[in-house]
């Protein structure tokens, strides 16, 4: 952080994903002043914070993040050709945008990593996968790792193409997570609950059973393994879920794959 500290860091783009890091770098001690903001209509609680809004950026900033949507990365971009081929960090969170494309536009030898964040980051439980390309150094991988940690954990990626099966799985996973407890709430009211109850137990139960899954020393197997007594009511509705046809086996195998493969497509 001391780099950055002295360089600067500049956020372009500071909407839901960018505001959301951008809070746990504050809280995690980065002082406002090394902050450097790009972005068209800032929040009343950017204007609040005391970072450079819209101003001329640093000669030799430490890193830029990038964090517009895919579609105004080719608009935003340019502003930043000055610092590409240099020792300036390049940190994209962008969905579907290969690291080529950053080649491409800020120059052959800059150092890029691409990232794939979730949004649980907005409560500091998110997970962030990296990969960078050859003219990153170790150096710079930590710096990026120990900022992402500011809004949950880091992976580090073998390669930039396993990036298309995370942004499958973490990338994308938190709204089949929310499907899952709207569709859980929906079957406790068709069994007799009233709405606010069903979703209540629903967002509770999936919260909980996440939380004890990541904190317990048994694997998720042996959870489930756990509460299934031979016979009784776990056992009825699992056997319907884990049916190899028609359950979560087969289901999620597709969802994932389609997305995996709509990953892929985005990126050409
Ligand atoms: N949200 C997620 O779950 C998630 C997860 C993983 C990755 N990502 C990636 O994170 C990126 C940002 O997503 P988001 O959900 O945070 O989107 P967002 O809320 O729309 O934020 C994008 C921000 O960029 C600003 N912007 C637009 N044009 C700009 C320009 N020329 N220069 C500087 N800033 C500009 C937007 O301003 P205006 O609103 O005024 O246009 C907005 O504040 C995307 O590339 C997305 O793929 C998001």
């Amino acid at each position: 952080m001391e780099d950055i500290r002295a360089r600067g860091l500049v956020l372009l783009g500071c909407g839901k994903m960018g505001s959301a890091m951008l809070a746990g770098w504050i809280a995690k001690g980065l002082p406002a002043t090394s902050v450097w903001i790009l972005d068209p209509f800032p929040s009343d609680w950017l204007k609040s914070l005391g970072v450079h809004l819209n101003e001329d950026l640093p000669a030799n900033p430490a890193i830029v993040i990038v964090a517009v949507k895919p579609q105004m990365m080719d608009e935003a971009l340019p502003i930043l050709i000055p610092h590409g081929n240099g020792e300036t960090l390049f940190l994209s969170v962008v969905a579907g945008r290969p690291i080529k494309s950053f080649e491409a536009a800020l120059g052959a030898n800059t150092p890029v990593i691409r990232s794939v964040p979730n949004t649980p980051a907005a409560i500091s439980h998110g997970i962030t996968a990296i990969f960078g390309n050859d003219h990153t150094s170790q150096a710079q991988m930590q710096q990026a790792e120990t900022l992402l940690s500011a809004v949950g954990q880091v992976v580090r990626l073998d390669n930039e193409g396993q990036l298309d099966a995370v942004t499958a799985v973490s990338g994308s996973g938190p709204a089949y997570v929310f499907h899952l407890i709207e569709t859980l709430a929906a079957a406790g009211e068709a069994q007799g609950l009233p709405a606010d109850l069903a979703m209540q137990l629903a967002k509770a139960t999936v919260g909980g059973a996440g939380h004890l899954a990541e904190m317990a020393d048994e694997d998720p197997t042996q959870l489930r393994i756990n509460v299934t007594s031979p016979a009784g009511t776990t056992a009825a509705a699992l056997a319907v879920l884990m049916d190899p046809e028609t359950g979560f086996p087969p289901l999620l195998l597709r969802a994932v794959k389609a997305a995996t493969e709509r990953s892929r497509e985005l990126a050409k």
